[in-house]
């Protein structure tokens, strides 16, 4: 049995999220927590007539059919505590969006104290569930999560994701218009790194099957992948940022985990994590100089099973773009470990 809780669950990515969740056969139980609007989407959800199918590839045995259940909380009367108490998977949207001129950065400020108060939550009530961190920034709000666990003396590295799908999922998307390809998933391009602007790596040269991208093409392919969260900002004008693309990827790496902790194998895909504690990290985490960074991971039954060192395989362009991202990287891990220990 898999619950799945959303923290965040009304809000642009939320809801989507929610409803591709609620769809799921691999989801049994899903609970939703806000600080507004809770009621009123798990009473939309809960019309939804989706019996999930257990799938018979995932879990041996009969296929069995059965009605998900679904339960909304606000923070009143223990909501927290109650969204969160049995959760196996604990996805985090929750936190304000950019506008247009603003950075990631720019949402520190008010997305680190919601992102560390609701992984005290999870320290308390749910501690060896899956944490998948959606709000940003992402490369300061991991880091805020795993002091937080770390100071409640429950962190366990291989159950704490920084969910960076959107950036493979758009580099998969865009890659498309060059090469034609018609099923944009059938082709894995790495991205690595972290989650904004130049700290978003995506690696081309290392596309599997390989792909030919003419030369002036290139660099502006990248760009495009580093960026593609400042096109969304702009094209909504100031009505946020990428919800529902995000709900997509969100969705997308939330099967993946499940799906690997229910023992399907061979389940790699890259995600913000914290090296030390993932077999493999230490090398990594000595080559890039920072203990946070998005590599392709192995997923198994106890999470982040093993890091990928796909570094020494990047070409020349590729190791200008990582100097680049390791600069960006390492003030904005420093910054989240800092707000823990000393809150302004
Ligand atoms: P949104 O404003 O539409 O929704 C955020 C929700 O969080 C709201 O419903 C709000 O009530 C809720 N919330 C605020 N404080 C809360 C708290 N303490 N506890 C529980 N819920 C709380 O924003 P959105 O568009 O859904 O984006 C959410 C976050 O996701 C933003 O920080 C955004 O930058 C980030 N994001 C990340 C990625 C990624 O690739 N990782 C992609 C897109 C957006
Ligand atoms: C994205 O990549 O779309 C998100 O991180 C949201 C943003 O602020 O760009």
């Amino acid at each position: 049995m898999v619950k799945a809780v959303v923290l965040g669950a009304s809000g642009g990515i939320g809801q989507p999220l929610s409803l591709l969740l609620k769809a799921s056969p691999l989801v049994d139980e899903l609970s939703l927590y806000d600080v507004v609007n809770t009621p009123g989407v798990t009473a939309d959800l809960s019309h939804i007539s989706s019996i999930a199918v257990r799938a018979p590839e995932i879990i041996q045995g009969p296929v069995a059919k059965r009605q998900q259940k679904i339960t909304g909380y606000l923070p009143a009367e223990d909501g927290l505590k109650k969204a969160l108490t049995g959760a196996d998977v604990v996805l985090i949207p929750a936190g304000i969006p950019r506008k247009p001129g603003m950075t990631r950065d720019d949402l520190f400020k008010i997305n680190a104290g919601i992102v560390r108060d609701l992984v005290k939550g999870i320290a308390e009530y749910s501690p060896k569930a899956f944490i998948l961190v959606i709000s940003n920034p992402v490369n300061s709000t991991v880091p805020i999560a795993a002091e937080v666990m770390k100071q409640a003396g429950v962190f366990d590295p291989k159950r704490l994701f920084g969910v960076t799908t959107l950036d493979v999922v758009r580099a998969e998307t865009f890659v498309q218009d060059i090469t034609g390809e018609k099923d944009p998933s059938k082709t894995v391009i790495p991205v690595i790194g972290g989650h904004s602007g130049e700290t978003i790596v995506p690696l081309f040269s290392l596309a599997k099957p390989a792909v030919k991208i003419p030369a002036e093409k290139l660099a502006p392919l990248i760009k495009r992948v580093q960026f593609g969260g400042d096109e969304v900002v702009e094209a909504k004008g100031g009505a946020g940022s990428a919800t529902l693309s995000m709900a997509y990827a969100g969705f997308r790496f939330a099967e993946k985990v499940i799906k690997a902790v229910k023992g399907e194998k061979g389940i790699v895909e890259p995600t913000f994590v914290y090296l030390p504690g993932v077999t493999g990290g230490d090398e990594i985490a000595k080559e890039t100089g920072v203990d946070y960074f998005s590599v392709p991971v192995e997923l198994g039954p106890s999470g982040a099973e093993k890091a990928t060192n796909i570094l020494p395989n990047v070409d020349d362009e590729e190791k200008k773009l990582l100097e680049a991202c390791k600069t960006g990287l390492k003030g904005s891990i420093e910054k989240g470990v800092e707000f823990v220990h000393n809150p302004p």
